[in-house]
């Protein structure tokens, strides 16, 4: 049973996926603590509904991004935290975190990185034509969303798209994946070497693919 620590900015929907896997007792996870850096969003809603220990750690009390930090490592640790979880968690994180859970931070970005990293990503995926998009669940280091990549899905991109029916998409693919990523954690199957994260003893993905636009007559 792993013990997380999730840090939150907003809705909460993967925050939301996490709890059901957990109440479903498919994911040998327990929340410890939840912590928003924003006051009065949902995340502290679905939280208390399900009597999960939160609090709001405001970022605008703090002059310094490592004192705000710092602030989040001492509760935390409090806490008794293994893994941090960033589920929509819309802050930058310093070596102080970083430092204090070293290979023990997970992030879910909407976008198959190294691509799109940042923010505004579902606009910028549509804007760019890719043909494919998706979801990377990955450990965070000192870089934006440039840390081991654990977990992947891809979705199409379709010539109707807008940045929001495409985040839809992608979202329902983020519920999945971060408790995948959770659970492979939780079982010791996470084999980090240099940049590659290795899941040990698990299934490989079925050789597939996709094509988008599908290739009617080529496809046979
Ligand atoms: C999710 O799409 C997540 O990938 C994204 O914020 C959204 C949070 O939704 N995270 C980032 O962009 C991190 N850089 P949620 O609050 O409903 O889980």
């Amino acid at each position: 049973m792993v013990n997380l620590g999730v840090l939150v900015s907003g809705s909460g929907s993967n925050l939301q996926a996490i709890i059901d896997n957990m109440e479903a007792g498919r994911l040998d996870a327990r929340i410890k603590i939840m912590i928003s850096n924003v006051p009065d969003v949902f995340a502290l809603e679905r939280a208390k509904k399900h009597n999960i220990p939160s609090l709001v750690i405001s970022h605008k009390e703090y002059k310094k991004r490592e004192d705000f930090d710092q602030k989040i490592v001492e509760t935390l640790q409090a806490h008794r935290v293994e893994l941090v979880v960033l589920a929509g968690y819309m802050r930058v994180v310093t070596s102080v975190l970083l430092r204090a859970f070293p290979m023990r931070v997970m992030n879910i970005h909407p976008a198959l990185l190294p691509s799109f990293p940042g923010t505004h990503v579902w606009q910028a995926e549509v804007d760019s034509g890719v043909k494919f998009a998706g979801c990377t669940v990955h450990f965070v280091d000192e870089g934006t969303d440039t840390g081991p990549i654990i977990i992947q899905a891809v979705v199409p991109v379709y010539d109707d798209d807008t940045a929001e029916t495409l985040n839809a998409r992608i979202l329902k693919q983020e519920h999945k994946i971060f408790s995948q990523a959770i659970q492979l954690y939780a079982e010791g199957r996470l084999k980090i070497q240099g940049r590659r994260v290795l899941t040990e003893g698990f299934p490989k993905a079925p050789d597939a693919f996709m094509i988008n636009p599908p290739a009617k007559i080529f496809d046979r």
